[in-house]
């Protein structure tokens, strides 16, 4: 079985030393702690948006359930001591295999989380998915984390896909994300039981939803329009979207399903940077994507929010990589802790994504919540590659891993 990674030549052991605890958050000791922190501080729709699903979350709970069916097996009495979880993906260094995931509407959670969360990712050396979902310019995150990866939901129409394409490569990215998973608006029950809506529409409940979470509202929401006016969908088009906040606008999700292999070509003539298909589930589409040029797929189920019953895409994971060559998978959906990644990577995976613990971790605690969330991630990825007797992550492979299901 091949590696899944070299580690980079020139690095040595990584020292693993967290930032300073932010103040408050002493007892948040793994991604989950975050949660609840994020839940009072939000507004009850902002919070259920983040947090929930589709339908029967049948898909968010396998995607958790995954993880469970591998077990490692571990080699004991090897010189760990100069371990490093330093990764290479395109010729580029990454130094942790995980990064964070695209996240729509995050500047309603954090006062200005997109910059937030790509400044984070990119003090840390990780990588961090813009997502075009969301109330920021993208030319401003580009400039304030010139790293930053973009990630378009595009409609099947070719002039729309070329000027925001085009806006992409101007403001500076190098890589493009095309998500491919959305050609409808998933079933999100939750959300309508919460009174969430995009744009979201002025009410009284909406008004005491806001009002009893007064940090949120001074912290996140005023600060907003006082310093940026109301905050607009920026990034789902070359031009302005709609407000987030209006009685009668309403969204333009028009001609998602028309998206299809013939827009992906159009893209790749046209983007000169890398170009990553998110949303794969099926090995038949990941050598679709590869056919076509793609220079990486991220295996998804959208964190279990769009097809309802879709497989956790860990299920798929080996067969990908086993189809594909040594054209980059990627993968998110339900990570939270660094066994969690390390079993991704022993299947083959070359980086993960990992998506709401840091949204709420910024919105608890700004750049430095983000800041302690990765510390917290990265402490236990390099605890448990010195519990599995491996150095790096190119030594794991799946030999490192039993299935408890066969
Ligand atoms: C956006 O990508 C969402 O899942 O809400």
């Amino acid at each position: 079985m091949k590696p899944a990674f070299s580690a980079p030549a020139s690095d040595t052991a990584l020292p693993v030393t967290p930032p300073p605890v932010p103040a408050g958050l002493h007892d948040v000791l793994c991604l989950a702690d975050f949660e609840p922190k994020a839940r009072r501080r939000l507004p009850r729709p902002i919070y259920g948006y983040i947090a929930g699903a589709a339908e029967d979350n049948q898909s968010r709970d396998d995607n958790r359930r995954a993880f469970e069916e591998y077990g490692f097996t571990t080699r004991v009495l090897v010189d760990v001591s100069q371990r490093s979880q330093a990764v290479e993906l395109w010729g580029e260094r990454f130094s942790s295999p995980f990064g964070i995931a695209p996240m729509g509407i995050n500047a309603l959670s954090t006062y200005r989380g997109d910059v937030v969360l790509a400044r984070a990712a990119q003090q840390a050396g990780i990588a961090s998915i813009m997502s075009g979902s969301s109330l920021i310019p993208l030319e401003t995150v580009a400039a304030a984390a010139p790293r930053t990866w973009f990630q378009a939901y595009l409609p099947g129409d070719l002039a729309r896909i070329e000027a925001l394409v085009d806006r992409v490569a101007r403001a500076g990215y190098r890589t493009l994300v095309l998500t491919v998973d959305i050609p409808v608006s998933a079933n999100r029950e939750n959300n309508v039981r919460t009174g969430f809506t995009t744009p979201l529409r002025p009410g009284l409940r909406l008004a005491w939803d806001g009002l009893t979470r007064p940090r949120w509202l001074a912290g996140t929401f005023a600060r907003t329009l006082l310093r940026h006016g109301m905050p607009h969908f920026e990034n789902s088009f070359a031009t302005r979207g709609a407000p987030i906040l209006s009685a009668n606008v309403m969204r333009d999700f028009s001609a998602r399903d028309h998206l299809s292999w013939r827009h992906l070509e159009q893209i790749r003539r046209q983007w000169q940077g890398r170009l990553v298909v998110k949303g794969i589930l099926s090995v038949a589409d990941a050598v679709a994507a590869r056919e076509r040029g793609v220079d990486g797929v991220i295996l998804s189920n959208h964190g279990g929010r769009q097809l309802d019953g879709a497989v956790s895409p860990m299920r798929v994971l080996g067969p990908v990589v086993d189809a594909v060559g040594d054209l980059p998978v990627m993968i998110d959906s339900g990570f939270r802790r660094g066994s969690d990644v390390l079993k991704a990577l022993a299947l083959g995976a070359r980086m993960v994504f990992v998506g709401r613990p840091f949204n709420y971790a910024a919105a608890v605690a700004g750049e430095a919540g983000v800041a302690h969330a990765i510390g917290l991630l990265r402490a236990e990825v390099d605890r448990n590659l010195a519990m599995l007797g491996v150095d790096s992550c190119a030594g794991l492979s799946r030999e490192c891993l039993i299935s408890k299901t066969r």
